[in-house]
């Protein structure tokens, strides 16, 4: 979708709708057009259209006027626009506008700027709600939006915004399509390639291979690999925008997650392709990370792999040795995230990081107690911790904290080895964060766990059905912040 501001009144763009943006009960805003818009106006809010949130309606257009349709979109309450719920507008409205065949399409900027929002927070909606996933079907639906003219002067301001929305945005869809690719093809070997794609003039990527993690001591990610015919890849990017030590992002990156010889019951199995959610939003935001040229200097880690079952797997009582030396005992192969991640954290070390965050699609606790309405969130760090509220709640990919209090070691302290893989269900979501504490040490460490809120199971105004591409708005927004 083409994005292109123009300075001309609202009768006078043409295109195949307008978008009028409403808040409840308000359209006084719109008195100043041609009088045969305001009667339009003035018939709908009596009877089909009140500007609630979401609501939506799309009419023909008076003969004055230049567009063809009218497309009537609600905010909700005036007091209560926020900028989410800007967003929440325009994917509403891209989609049905797309649904409805419309191509080109205009967007009126008058309300947003009088409630002080941004129309890149409205574009940023659409192009999020815009998403399909295709790839493998034989009839495509070829319905698409070829542009969307804001009308507004172009200022500087809303130029960058734009950029912004643009960037970070095809950096989601770039995520999603990995998440929601089927493991067949979505191996490690594939995730390795992507990465080396991303490859440029302050973007390094380095891959290790087994021979290479095995002469590393990295027996915690290996006890994963055992079971799989699949090639693992470490992979590791590095941008390099400034100097200093840098920030670590660490993705969980099972490309499959079958449990293993504690192997999973089948029902849903198939959702455990979007196990490496959490890899698949670090390479999204290397990628939006070096095409913004931010001023930073970060670096990425994947210990991608497939957990299986098989004749060579790994098997419940094995005790393995971690990258640092600490000793584990897996008590369930399928608590095997933390494994990869464990001996990833161990090797971020030598990066010197002045902070390590972790994101992974880690329990199925984490959406028991916060279902698909928040990333659960631990760390040692309660500055870090601060700024990952912030943007949590600027980006509305929010973020709720757990307790990592010092009596959770109890769960994970080890019986013949140093520590346990697992503490059992009670107080999973907290326990697994606290075995990957163990490995941080006093690193700068926190852990986003989004089990939760990386698939969408009920769709909503811009999380299509399937991959969320969480986490990639509200680090990128962290970073840029500072
Ligand atoms: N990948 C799963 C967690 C998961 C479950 C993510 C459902 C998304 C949806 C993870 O590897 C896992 O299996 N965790 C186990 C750990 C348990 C064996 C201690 C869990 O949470 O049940
Ligand atoms: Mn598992
Ligand atoms: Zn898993």
């Amino acid at each position: 979708m083409n994005i292109y501001i123009k300075d001309i009144k609202e009768d006078n763009c043409y295109c195949d709708s307008l978008i009028l943006p409403f808040t409840e009960g308000h359209s006084e805003l719109y008195d100043r057009l041609s009088p045969s818009i305001t009667k339009l106006i003035k018939r709908v809010l009596s009877k089909e259209f009140n500007g609630k949130q979401n609501e939506v309606l799309l009419v023909p257009a008076p003969d004055d006027i230049k567009s063809e349709r009218i497309f009537f979109i609600g905010l909700g309450k005036k007091e209560d626009v926020s900028r989410e719920k800007i967003r929440q507008a325009g994917g509403k409205a891209a989609a049905y506008l797309r649904d409805s065949g419309m191509k080109k399409i205009a967007l009126s900027t008058s309300v947003l700027s009088s409630l002080n929002t941004s129309p890149a927070d409205f574009i940023e909606g659409s192009l999020l709600g815009l998403y399909t996933f295709k790839k493998y079907m034989k009839e495509k639906n070829d319905k698409t939006i070829e542009s969307v003219t804001i009308l507004s002067r172009p200022s500087k301001r809303i130029k960058e915004d734009l950029y912004w929305v643009k960037t970070v945005a095809s950096s989601v869809n770039f995520a999603r399509d990995l998440v929601n690719t089927p493991a067949n093809d979505m191996t490690p070997s594939h995730l390795a390639k992507v990465a080396l794609s991303l490859k440029g003039k302050t973007l390094s990527v380095k891959i290790l291979e087994k021979r290479d993690v095995q002469r590393l001591g990295m027996g915690s990610y290996l006890s994963v690999v055992k079971g799989s015919q699949e090639p693992p890849k470490f992979i590791i990017l590095e941008y390099r925008g400034a100097k200093g030590s840098p920030v670590v992002l660490i993705g969980k990156t099972i490309t499959f997650d079958s449990g293993g010889i504690s192997l999973k019951p089948s029902e849903g199995m198939e959702k455990m392709k979007y196990d490496m959610a959490g890899g698949a939003a670090v390479l999204g935001i290397m990628k939006a990370v070096s095409e913004l040229k931010l001023p930073v200097h970060i670096v990425g880690i994947l210990p991608a792999t497939e957990n299986l079952p098989g004749s060579s797997a790994t098997k419940p009582g094995d005790i393995v040795k971690a990258i640092d030396g600490k000793t584990i005992e897996v008590i369930s192969t399928d608590a095997e995230g933390r494994m990869t991640l464990a001996d990833a954290i161990g090797y971020s070390k030598r990066f010197k990081p002045k902070v390590i965050i972790d994101i992974a699609t880690l329990t199925g606790a984490c959406s028991i107690a916060l279902g698909s309405g928040a990333i659960a969130m631990m760390g040692n760090d309660k500055e870090i911790i601060g700024k990952l509220k912030e943007s949590g709640n600027n980006t509305y990919e929010r973020v709720w904290e757990m307790p990592l209090f010092e009596e959770y070691k109890e769960y994970i302290k080890g019986d013949i080895a140093d520590l346990k893989n697992t503490g059992g269900k009670s107080g999973s979501l907290v326990t697994s964060a606290y075995l990957l504490s163990e490995f941080a040490g006093d690193t700068p460490w926190v852990h986003l766990d989004i089990a939760g809120t990386a698939w969408v199971e009920k769709e909503k105004p811009y999380l299509p059905k399937g991959a969320s591409g969480i986490g990639i708005r509200l680090i990128l927004d962290f970073i840029k912040r500072g």
